[in-house]
């Protein structure tokens, strides 16, 4: 798989967009960019992001996890977490949640972010990424097929919102299937 390379972007007014490692200052930015996106109430499943700023900072710093932003002159419009299985069984796996703010998507920043953290996934050793996302969110399903992910389950009806039930979809990218020149 091609990573768009550099890790900085320039937009037409001059602005530019750069990936990097979230640190604990980033916590406020973060929420905020993950707030706006749950009030659009139709891509995640909270309305509320459930940490404080101080409960974030400990997330930031807790080596099991992965936090990537874009920073776009100062502002967080993405937020990247891989959250590392917690026990045994399951340390071969994470999580991951995604979310752009609305005005900055369709530039391909989630595509970036998926790509940073399937690398280092694979550096840290885990073997399996999972995600779930509504089979309502086409984009985002579309977004993670054309990045290697496979659909492996559905939960029928596992959402109600808007009027009617969605699906919560199953996919899983495997570290294995990272090209070697990029690993
Ligand atoms: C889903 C999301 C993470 C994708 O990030 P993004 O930065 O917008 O996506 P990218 O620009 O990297 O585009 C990725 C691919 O999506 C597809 N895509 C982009 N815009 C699209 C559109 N308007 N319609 C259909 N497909 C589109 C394209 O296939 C694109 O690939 P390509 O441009 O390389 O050919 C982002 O849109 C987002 O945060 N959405 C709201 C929150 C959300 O849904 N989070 C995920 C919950 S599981």
């Amino acid at each position: 798989m091609h990573i768009r390379r550099p890790k900085e972007q320039a937009n037409g007014n001059g602005k530019q967009y750069t990936l990097r490692k979230a640190t604990t200052v980033d916590a406020r930015g973060i929420i905020d960019c993950m707030q706006s996106v749950m009030e659009e109430k139709k891509f995640l499943i909270g309305e509320f992001y459930m940490y404080t700023e101080r409960g974030e900072q400990e997330r930031i710093r807790n080596p099991d996890d992965l936090t990537l932003v874009v920073d776009y002159a100062g502002l967080i419009v993405g937020v990247l977490a891989l959250q590392r299985g917690m026990h045994r069984k399951n340390r071969h796996t994470a999580n991951l949640g995604i979310a752009i703010r609305a005005g900055h998507r369709h530039l391909g920043l989630g595509t970036r972010l998926i790509e940073e953290a399937k690398i280092e996934a694979m550096k840290r050793g885990i073997e399996k990424i999972n995600l779930d996302v509504f089979s309502t969110n086409t984009v985002a399903i579309e977004t993670y097929e054309k990045l290697g992910f496979r659909k492996e389950g559905a939960r029928v009806g596992q959402f109600f919102f808007d009027g009617k039930y969605v699906d919560d979809i199953l996919m899983t990218f495997y570290t294995s299937d990272i090209p070697s020149d990029l690993a």
